[in-house]
C-alpha cells in the first residue's frame, strides 16, 4: 500500500517510481537515437558488409548474458544495438538472395513501431474496432491481388507454416466426418492429404501436429517441370480410395520453396472438386507474382481454392512477421472450427459484424496488428510499385539463368519459372569429362560436383560478400539463389557468380 501511495506521488519521475513511464525528455532521446539508428542503417544497407562471420562462441561473447536487476541507460542500450546491426547477417543486402525471405522497408519497419505502440489485442471488432476493420480490408486487398477475389474471408499470420496448419486444421474439421472437436474420433478411417514432392515440410509438420501423422500426407511425384503430376495424383487417391481410406484434402504449390515451380491449380482443382476434396493453395512465397502479367497465366484455377495461404513477409516486402490464410467460405468455416470459449470472452454485441471475432477461425487468440504494415505499405508506394519491384524480381531471375546458360561453367538445374534460379558450379575439368561420361561414369562426376557445391556454398556463406542456399535437384546439389530483394541489380548477379569462380579458385588454399 506505502508501495502504491509512492507511486501515485512519484508519477513522472523515472527511478523508483512503479509506473513503468518514462519522461519525455527519455522517450525523446530513446525515439531520436532509435531512428537515427534506422535511418542510418536503410541508407547503407547496400554499402555496408553482408555479414561478417566469426564463430557462435565469438558470437556470443559480444552480448553480456548477465541478467540485469537494475536499469541501464538508453545509451547503453544503443550502443549494444549498434553491435547487434553489425552482427547480424543483412537480409536487405543487395547480394544476400539465400531464401525467399522478406526485405523489409522502412514504410513496414516504422509501420511495426506504431503498431507495437498502439499495441491492440486483434482478437476481435469488440477488442479491436479499428485493427479488425483493418485487417478485413487488407485481407480483401491480398485476395484481389492474387486473383481470388476483394471480398477474400481471411486473416493475419505469423506466417506461412501457420497459415498452412490452419488451412488444414479447417479442411479437416469441415470434412471430417464426425464431431472431431468432441469426440477427437476420426482416426478409424485415417484421413490422406495429397501434396507434391516438392511442397514446403509445413504441410506434414501440420499433419503431424494435428495428430494425423505424417504418413498421412501422400507425396505426389513431380513432372519434368517439377509440378505436381496430375496422373500420378489421381492413381494415389484412387488406389487409397480403394483400400478404404479417406482422401480430405490437396496442397497444392503456388510457387515452390526449391525452384519456384506453380503446379497445374486449374487441373487440380478439378480433381480436388470431382472427389470432393479440400483444395488448399500454398502460396505462401509465389502467390504474390500473379501480379506480373507474364506470370498470371500460371495462377489460373487459384480463384476454385478453398484455402490459400500467402505470406506478406516475404514477396510484398513487410517486415516479418506477416502471414496470411485466405479461405472461401466463412460460414462453413466458422461452424466446423468455433467452440465454447472462456466466459470473460463472450460477446453481446448486436450486429454481426460487431460480434466478428478472429478467434472462430483462427488458431490464435492474442494476435498483434499486423494489418497497418501491409495498410501503409501498399497505400505509401501504390500497387503498381509493388508489381513493379515483383517483375523485376523475375527479370532478375531471367537474367541469372541466361548468365548460368552463357558461362562454360555453370549449369542450370531447373527451369527459372518464377524469380529463383538453381545452378552448380562446374570447373572446367569437370565439364569437359561429364560431356562424355557413361551412366556410371557421369554419377561419380556429379557425386564429386555434389561435393564440391556444397564446399562452395559452405564458403560463400562464410565469405560475407553474397548469401545463398542449397537444394537438391534430381539427385544434384544446387546453389539457389532467391530473388525477392528489390535491391538486387544485374551487377550484383554478375558479381555473384565471380564471387563463385573465386571461391572455387581458393577452395585448397
Ligand atoms: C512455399 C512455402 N510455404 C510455407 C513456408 C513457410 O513460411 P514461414 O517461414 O512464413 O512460416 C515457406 C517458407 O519459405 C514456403 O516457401
Amino acid at each position: 500500500m506505502k508501495n502504491l501511495q509512492e507511486k501515485s506521488n512519484s508519477q513522472g519521475q523515472e527511478k523508483d517510481s512503479l509506473s513503468l513511464d518514462i519522461s519525455e525528455e527519455a522517450l525523446q532521446e530513446l525515439a531520436t537515437q532509435s531512428v537515427t539508428l534506422v535511418i542510418d542503417y536503410f541508407s547503407q544497407i547496400a554499402n555496408n558488409p553482408l555479414f561478417q562471420y566469426s564463430s557462435a562462441s565469438e558470437f556470443a561473447d559480444r552480448f553480456s548474458s548477465q541478467l540485469p536487476l537494475e536499469g541501464e541507460s538508453i545509451e547503453q542500450l544503443m550502443a549494444d544495438c549498434h553491435s547487434i546491426f553489425a552482427a547480424t547477417r543483412h537480409t536487405g543486402h543487395p547480394r544476400f538472395l539465400g531464401y525467399v525471405a522478406s526485405v523489409s522497408t522502412p514504410v513496414g519497419a516504422f509501420a511495426d513501431l506504431i503498431a507495437s505502440s498502439l499495441n491492440p489485442n486483434v482478437n476481435s471488432w469488440r477488442g479491436a474496432p479499428a485493427a479488425t476493420e483493418l485487417e478485413k480490408i487488407v485481407v480483401g486487398w491480398l485476395g484481389s491481388l492474387i486473383g481470388y477475389g476483394e471480398n477474400s474471408q481471411g486473416f493475419l499470420t505469423s506466417g506461412g507454416s501457420m497459415a498452412n496448419l490452419n488451412a488444414l486444421v479447417m479442411a479437416h474439421r469441415v470434412k471430417s466426418p464426425n464431431q472431431v472437436s468432441e469426440t477427437g474420433l476420426w482416426n478409424s478411417t485415417p484421413m490422406i492429404i495429397y501434396a507434391g514432392d516438392r511442397t514446403h515440410f509445413s504441410i506434414t509438420k501440420a499433419a503431424d501436429i494435428m495428430g494425423l501423422g505424417r504418413n498421412c500426407v501422400r507425396t505426389i511425384a513431380s513432372d519434368a517441370n517439377f509440378r505436381l503430376d496430375i496422373s500420378s495424383l489421381r492413381q494415389q487417391i484412387e488406389t487409397d480410395l480403394t483400400k478404404g481410406l479417406q482422401p480430405f484434402c490437396i496442397v497444392a504449390n503456388a510457387g515452390t520453396t526449391a525452384t519456384g515451380a506453380v503446379d497445374p491449380l486449374a487441373e487440380i482443382a478439378s480433381v480436388a472438386k470431382e472427389y470432393e476434396l479440400w483444395f488448399h493453395v500454398d502460396g505462401a512465397y509465389g502467390a504474390l507474382a500473379a501480379l506480373d502479367s507474364r506470370k498470371s497465366h500460371l495462377f489460373q484455377g487459384i480463384e476454385a481454392a478453398d484455402s490459400i495461404a500467402l505470406d506478406a513477409h516475404k514477396w510484398l516486402f513487410t517486415p516479418i512477421d506477416c502471414g496470411c490464410l485466405l479461405f472461401r467460405n466463412a460460414d462453413t468455416v466458422r461452424t466446423a472450427l468455433s467452440f465454447g470459449i472462456g466466459d470473460y470472452l463472450k460477446l453481446h454485441e448486436e450486429t454481426e459484424a460487431e460480434s466478428f471475432a478472429f478467434w472462430d477461425y483462427s488458431i490464435e487468440l492474442s494476435r498483434r496488428f499486423r494489418a497497418l504494415k501491409i495498410w501503409m505499405l501498399l497505400r505509401y508506394y501504390g500497387v503498381e510499385r509493388i508489381r513493379g519491384a515483383i517483375c523485376s524480381n523475375n527479370d532478375l531471375a531471367e537474367y541469372f539463368g541466361e548468365c548460368v546458360n552463357a558461362a562454360e561453367d555453370f549449369e542450370l538445374l531447373a527451369p527459372v519459372e518464377l524469380s529463383i534460379c538453381c545452378f552448380r558450379y562446374v570447373p572446367s575439368s569437370l565439364s569437359a569429362k561429364l560431356a562424355l561420361a557413361s551412366e556410371t561414369e557421369s554419377e561419380t562426376i556429379n557425386a564429386e560436383l555434389n561435393k564440391l557445391n556444397a564446399q562452395i556454398l559452405y564458403a560463400v556463406q562464410r565469405n560475407g560478400k553474397a548469401y545463398l542456399s542449397n537444394t537438391t535437384i534430381s539427385g544434384k546439389y544446387a546453389l539457389r539463389a532467391c530473388m525477392v530483394n528489390f535491391r538486387t541489380t544485374p551487377t550484383d548477379i554478375n558479381s555473384i557468380l565471380n564471387i563463385i569462380r573465386e571461391v572455387f579458385l581458393n577452395l585448397d588454399k
